[in-house]
């Protein structure tokens, strides 16, 4: 299409046709060339001033999860082509090339499950590398990935028929992620969830990160695994802590508010109080919500979390929130609402009294890795 909406401005469409290997541009209405077509456009527009080229070009990511039982024994394909479909991987087990993979696997589930990840690539006939690191919340670094890197690179890898397996919780996962997406630009990565929080969360997402500069994931990329592989067994090893910190983050997902794990649980139960203390959840509610919760063993009070402190967070809130402040409230099981008033302060000291009357008997456990 040509348009022409003053003398001075001339704006065309291209389609992109891959003719012989070398891509090339055409417009809608003449089309000279028949040949693999892009979904991608290129709009020029020519002015006076010179020409302007916009490239519209949409991302198209695919990626397999698989839930399985068994994953690591030897029997079971899937921790070696569950990324592939059925085409790719008549091709690839067609030729004669020796098989190779690296896997990251965080230290205490190498602990747990080394042996029979070696058992399994063993049996398999496979050339591999196990790297075991300790992947936690404090060391979760460019340092890191930067290891990782190291390793793949000693090891050699095919970057498009070997993918890198990630074996661990979230931060295992989010750490190989970005450093596959960064090995040669993208190299194809697997994650293996172990902890209930990974396999609810981090498994099916296309986030990885770091911690830099005493941010959260300040440094990642968004580049999905090429496959998930979901195996509820690795659950049996893991402290009923985590087991918790796991249900917290589903409990977030049923009733749709808020932020992470344990510690956002205590601040979820208060926001029900006032939820209640607005009308917007009957007592009955309040209270289905409330053994939830505790049913959980998840922390519902702390004695930390003071009258002064909830109004001092209100306020930062309100202030960061350039004067409009965003409210999650839950309005009945399953159901929350924004909303963008301020709750007023007398709703806010009913709520604190009535909470810490019906819950302080059920005081907060110590923090994570504290036990
Ligand atoms: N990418 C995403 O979409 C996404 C989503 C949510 C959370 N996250 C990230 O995930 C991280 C939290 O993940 P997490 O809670 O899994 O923490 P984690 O990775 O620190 O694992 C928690 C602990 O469990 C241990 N562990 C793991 N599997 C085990 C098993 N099977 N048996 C016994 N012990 C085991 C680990 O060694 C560790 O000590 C955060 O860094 C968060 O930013 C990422």
């Amino acid at each position: 299409m040509i348009s022409s909406n003053s003398s001075s401005s001339c704006r065309t469409e291209f389609n992109l046709i891959q003719v012989n290997g070398t891509w090339t541009r055409q417009t809608g209405q003449c089309k000279q060339k028949e040949g693999k077509s892009s979904d991608a456009k290129i709009y020029e527009n020519k002015t006076d001033q010179g020409v302007c080229w916009t490239v519209v070009s949409p991302i198209v990511f695919t990626y397999r999860v698989i839930q399985c039982k068994d994953l690591l024994d030897p029997r079971n394909d899937t921790l070696l082509w569950g990324h592939l479909g059925d085409e790719e991987l008549k091709d690839t087990t067609s030729n004669s090339k020796p098989v190779k993979r690296f896997i990251v696997i965080d230290k205490t589930v190498h602990e747990l499950y080394g042996s029979k990840v070696s058992q399994y690539f063993d049996e398999r006939g496979v050339i591999y590398k196990i790297l075991p690191l300790t992947t936690t919340e404090e060391n979760k670094s460019m340092e890191l990935v930067t290891k990782i890197l190291e390793e793949v690179h000693h090891l050699g890898i095919d970057r498009r028929s070997e993918p890198i397996i990630a074996l661990g919780g979230g931060v295992c996962l989010d750490v190989v992620g970005l450093a596959a997406s960064l090995y040669r630009r993208r190299t194809p990565y697997i994650r293996v969830p172990t902890t209930l929080l990974s396999y609810v969360d981090a498994s099916v997402g296309a986030k990885t990160g770091v911690n830099f500069a005493g941010g959260k994931n300040k440094l990642g990329t968004y580049v999905p695994p090429v496959a998930t592989f979901l195996d509820s067994s690795f659950f049996q090893t893991l402290p009923l802590r985590q087991i918790s910190n796991g249900f917290a983050e589903m409990l977030k997902k049923v009733l749709p508010a808020l932020l992470h794990g344990e510690a956002v649980n205590i601040d979820m139960s208060f926001m029900v109080y006032v939820a209640q203390q607005k009308g917007l959840l009957t007592n009955d509610e309040k209270d289905r919500i409330i053994q939830c919760m505790l049913g959980l063993e998840l922390p519902v009070w702390h004695e930390e979390c003071s009258l002064a402190l909830v109004q001092k967070s209100l306020r930062e809130r309100l202030k960061h929130s350039a004067g409009s402040v965003r409210m999650p409230l839950p309005t009945g099981l399953g159901r929350a609402e924004i909303f963008h008033d301020m709750i007023e302060d007398d709703v806010i000291c009913q709520a604190f009294q009535k909470w810490t009357e019906e819950l302080s008997s059920f005081g907060a456990p110590p923090a994570l890795g504290e036990q």
